[in-house]
């Protein structure tokens, strides 16, 4: 054996040798964080796979590292795929944060750490302008938003990401391998900023299970259906999966049409509505679109507008119990397409005026961004859309949004095949909220 072929078995094959090791079973990986609705609060998920204890260290940036400790704990998830992979899941809840301090912390257990992340406790009181990122339908495939976003968080863009529905493509496929790639890519972005969820139709697998098992959304509906407060606004997700697996549930929808109108009842005592004007609700399917896709929201009459009359009892419909609890704002996602309609109840179009559509507008203002990207590409549009249809794009991109106080809030799109450009922005300006309004 001459010098070079020995150096060559080092060189060449040597890598490939050291990677026969198998992975450290006992590693967090997948870190994510979420607001769990009740101030001072931080919850930390992530997943090892094999059995391990579930603490988070932590301390306020620039004081001692890891000076304080949480315990927690873990839910085993097997996924419902043929190879019955087992997760752990690991849940802490993080209290007695003080608002807007910035932390340093990792998670884990003495069989293994994750890196160091930081995150922002959420700010107290409704006097301050939460940024949003927003977006669904984000692959793992073509994640086009993803490098984007993942760069605007770590340099403190955004408060909040709202992801609102569709994640992986799918994350149930490969034995569930698709979704522990997926929240991998995320992490970037999911460990330093609370990334709150809604399922879309790609969870829809085993129940949703992966959904179900993998976020830890506030409340007790496993992240199905919940609302929180961050600022001067109210935010409500909600599942229009509901409305279209009914082999998982016809209860579902009553159950959640019920939670919602309780939800909004409260949202609406005058107490609560004064120091918390906006209602801002969030959910997969639109009831309205203006797709040449097979969807249901251009060829059929929306289900989660109308509700569904084939099933028994009939399944209330959202259009008018949101009109009538006076929501501001509906956030959608499904189509791969950015579309911002004028003021719209009932097909007809209300806008504030003829100059100022979006200043006092008589109705709830809906706008679907469902562009981040993913295998399935793009949406095309019709050619003609009906007259609420205000602006729409096909560009890849998501969507910014502030609430800056009781009176104002800014929405803009970007382009990712614009190379982050602006491409539509809008005020929303409201001296008066809740059903009065409208009037
Ligand atoms: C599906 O999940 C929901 C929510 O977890 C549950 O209430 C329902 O019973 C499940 N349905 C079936 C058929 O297992
Ligand atoms: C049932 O709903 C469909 C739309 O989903 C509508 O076209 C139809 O007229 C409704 N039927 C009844 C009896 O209300
Ligand atoms: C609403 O306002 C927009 C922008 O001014 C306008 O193009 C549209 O025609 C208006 N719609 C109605 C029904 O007034
Ligand atoms: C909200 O912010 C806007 C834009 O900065 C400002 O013009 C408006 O006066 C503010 N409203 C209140 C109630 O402070
Ligand atoms: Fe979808």
């Amino acid at each position: 054996m001459d010098l070079v072929w020995r150096l060559c078995i080092f060189s060449c094959f040597g890598v490939h040798l050291v990677l026969g090791v198998p992975p450290i079973a006992t590693q967090p990986e997948q870190v994510h964080i979420s607001y769990p609705g009740v101030p001072q609060s931080m919850v930390i998920t992530w997943t090892t796979f094999d059995k391990a204890e579930s603490w988070v260290e932590y301390g306020v940036w620039g004081g001692k590292l890891f000076e304080l400790t949480a315990k927690g704990s873990y839910t085993l998830f097997e996924d419902g795929g043929k190879e019955k992979r087992k997760l752990h899941i690991h849940r802490v809840t993080l209290t007695d944060l003080k608002p807007g301090s910035t932390y340093v912390y990792h998670c884990g257990s003495s069989d293994g750490w994750s890196e160091m992340f930081y995150f922002t406790a959420m700010k107290s009181g409704t006097e301050w302008s939460p940024k949003f990122a927003l977006f669904g339908d984000l692959g793992n495939e073509n994640p086009q938003s993803l490098a984007r976003l993942q760069k605007e968080t770590q340099m403190g863009m955004y408060d909040i990401i709202l992801h609102i529905g569709d994640f992986a493509y799918d994350m149930d496929e490969d034995n569930a391998r698709i979704g522990d790639e997926f929240m991998r890519q995320i992490q970037a972005i999911a460990a330093y900023v609370p990334y709150m969820t809604c399922p879309g139709n790609h969870e829809n697998a085993y129940n949703f299970s992966n959904y179900k098992n993998r976020f830890s959304m506030p409340g007790d509906t496993e992240s199905l259906w919940y609302s929180w407060n961050i600022g001067p606004a109210h935010i409500i997700s909600f599942s229009t999966e509901v409305y279209f697996y009914l082999e998982y549930g016809l209860d579902l929808i009553f159950s959640q049409y019920k939670w919602l109108k309780k939800d909004l009842e409260e949202a609406n005592k005058p107490e609560n509505r004064k120091i918390r004007p906006w209602i801002i609700t969030m959910a997969h399917r639109p009831m309205y679109c203006s797709n040449d896709d097979k969807d249901d929201c251009t060829k059929f009459e929306s289900y989660v507008r109308l509700g569904r009359n084939d099933t028994k009892p009939p399944a209330p419909g959202l259009e008018n119990l949101f009109y009538l609890f006076g929501v501001d704002l509906e956030l959608w996602a499904h189509e791969h397409t950015y579309e911002r309609l004028w003021p719209v109840y009932g097909f007809k179009v209300f806008n504030g005026s003829r100059e100022e559509p979006y200043v006092n507008p008589k109705a709830p203002v809906h706008i679907i961004t469902g562009s981040a990207g993913c295998r399935e590409k793009h949406d095309g549009f019709i050619p003609k859309p009906r007259d609420w249809s205000a602006f729409r794009s096909t560009d890849y991109g998501y969507t910014r949004m502030q609430v800056l106080n009781s009176t104002h809030i800014y929405l803009e799109q970007v382009s990712d095949d614009q190379n982050g450009k602006v491409i539509d922005g809008i005020w929303i300006v409201k001296q008066e909220h809740g059903i009065a309004s409208w009037l």
